[in-house]
């Protein structure tokens, strides 16, 4: 596929990405061999992401979505604190062996938000595995127990991530060109 013009560079290739969620796919089949795992995404960014570990993952499972709403929000995701569920899971969890798939933790705090969240159901035990993590711009600590790749502190878009909802159909993870994102704080 053609990259857009205000695609900066590529950070990691399609067969990159693909390569590496196969490993992490393979660490979480072995993790949770004979239990009862579930796999928890946020719309919709981390759609993409659930879909490609889940067909990587060779023990049964289960996916549940919940969508998230976060009031003024700024180029680098939610204001802290500022977030709310604005469509939740449609099944308990209690008793499951939880899994929560971001597409980028970043700061921390909507993971942490999802994580009290999900915490306060029961589940028997509850996980962290993230696309990309950022943890350069870490404010609150989350413990991630599976991560493909850390990144630098750039705005990238591709794998689900977004740019004003585009780019995330990109099989690529590529940094946004700086231009674009500076031309529109003005
Ligand atoms: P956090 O609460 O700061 O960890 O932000 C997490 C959310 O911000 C992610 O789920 C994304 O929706 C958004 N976000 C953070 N960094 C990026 C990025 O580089 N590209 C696209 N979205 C991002
Ligand atoms: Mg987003």
């Amino acid at each position: 596929m053609t990259l857009p013009e205000n695609i900066g560079r590529v950070l990691y290739t399609e067969e990159q990405v693909a390569a590496r969620i196969r490993e992490v796919a393979a660490e979480i089949s072995a993790k949770y061999a004979g239990r009862d795992l579930k796999l928890i995404a946020v719309l919709k960014g981390s759609v993409f992401f659930l879909t490609a570990l889940a067909r990587e993952i060779t023990i049964p499972l289960k996916i549940d979505f919940l969508a998230i709403s976060s009031f003024n929000s700024t180029s680098h995701g939610a204001t802290p604190g500022m977030v709310r569920i604005a469509k939740d899971l449609d099944d308990a969890i209690e008793d499951q062996d939880v899994l929560l798939i971001e597409d980028v933790v970043d700061t921390g705090f909507t993971t942490r938000y999802l994580l009290q969240t999900l915490a306060g159901r029961g589940p028997r035990s509850l996980g962290i595995c993230t696309l990309l993590d950022r943890t350069v711009r870490r404010i609150v600590q989350v413990p991630v127990d599976f991560r493909c790749f850390e990144i630098p502190d750039r705005f990238v878009v591709g794998c689900g991530l977004d740019y004003k909802q585009l780019y995330r159909n990109l099989g690529c993870i590529a940094v946004l060109d700086p231009a674009t994102l500076e031309s529109d704080k003005q």
